[in-house]
């Protein structure tokens, strides 16, 4: 085993990607991705420090991880988010830092993580409707949530995607006011088919909204969009800007498509296992390696098998799909 990248899997694709959960915790509490109740929150010495965090990245990035993202949870309810993202930034080989966020602590945080030189925000927002956004997450914090999208523009955040989660009867009556809103405000919006995480508890594949339907909405109620080339072979969200020129949506066609075979992700969990694929049930205990005080090389070892045992494919597809029996808010979105 070398120190060496690239880190390429028996089919080829080569792992440029990770995502890197902070903590399980929220503020809120969105229904598809955490249960009402029973929900068992990691110890603090569960989680990995964000020293254990940086020695991992150091070594993934010496093996070609170029692209972090940070997530939770929430991410931004731990302390010192900006902190971590500066010591990532200075990281040898890494080439971007971005942050999935609910946007509520934007407000407080959005300058500090400018500063520490965050490259990319994403805003999850599934409604703009007050009433909606609190039978969804349980907390009346849609205001909070648009004081921070405004407070993360000010700080300079040249692009920020909105995230929107497509799930049927949930999302249909959302798709034209957030269209709306992000042409208004210069917002990027996407939309993510709802994905099967949580176990059978609350996805069904009856509950996916297609990507398609959501373009026929948006081209019928506001206008004409038409396909722009993506930034690259590996981006999972297909592009279409407003033929009038105002703004662009994104659709990731999570279910109807899914994008395996281009996939390039690795994902670390708070507590520091790390996962192949977002629904795989194996990881690979990189927290125990890191307080073994094993070598860096130990390390390497460890995501070259993560990658090199990776599946082809988990589609829903297949036979042996279940969804996956964690929740969202423990593997990280
Ligand atoms: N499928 C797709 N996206 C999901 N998210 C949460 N659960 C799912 C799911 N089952 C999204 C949230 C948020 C991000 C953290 O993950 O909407 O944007
Ligand atoms: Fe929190 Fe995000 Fe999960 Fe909603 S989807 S409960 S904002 S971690």
């Amino acid at each position: 085993m070398s120190l060496a990248g690239p880190l390429v899997d028996f089919c080829g694709r080569v792992h440029t990607d990770l995502r890197i959960s902070v903590t399980d915790r929220c503020n809120i509490r969105c229904y598809y991705c955490m249960p009402p109740e029973g929900v068992r929150f990691l110890s603090h010495h569960d989680i990995l420090t964000y020293e254990e965090i940086e020695r991992f990245v150091l070594v993934a990035a010496r093996l070609g991880i170029r692209k972090l993202r940070i997530t939770g949870g929430e991410p931004l309810v731990r302390k010192g988010v900006p902190h971590l993202v500066e010591k990532l930034v200075g990281l040898h080989g890494v080439e971007e830092v971005a942050l999935t966020t609910n946007g509520i602590l934007l407000r407080r945080l959005a300058g500090d993580l400018r500063t520490a030189g965050l490259n990319r925000l994403n805003v999850s927002l599934d409604t703009l409707d007050r009433e909606k956004f609190r039978r969804i997450t349980q907390f009346d914090e849609l205001p909070r949530v648009l004081e921070g999208i405004e407070a993360a523009q000010k700080a300079g955040f040249a692009v920020i995607k909105l995230n929107t989660l497509a799930i049927r009867g949930m999302c249909e009556d959302d798709v034209v006011p957030l269209a709306r809103f992000a042409r208004d405000n210069g917002l990027h919006l996407r939309f993510i088919e709802f994905m099967p995480v949580g176990g059978r508890r609350v996805w069904g594949s009856d509950q996916v909204l297609p990507g398609d339907e959501i373009l026929e909405i948006l081209s019928r109620e506001i206008g004409p969009l038409d396909a722009v080339e993506t930034a690259g072979p590996y981006a999972p969200a297909t592009e279409y800007e407003f033929r009038d020129g105002g703004g662009r949506i994104g659709v990731i066609r999570s279910v109807t498509e899914p994008f395996c075979d281009q996939c390039n992700r690795l994902r670390l969990t708070a507590d520091g296992k790390l996962q192949n694929c977002l629904f795989s049930p194996d990881t690979w205990d990189a927290r125990a390696v890191l307080r073994s005080g094993a070598t860096q090389r130990r390390l390497a070892q460890l995501i070259q098998i993560a990658v090199s045992t990776k599946r082809k494919a988990r589609g829903t597809d297949t036979g042996d799909f279940a969804p996956a029996e964690r929740s969202m808010h423990q593997i990280g979105g």
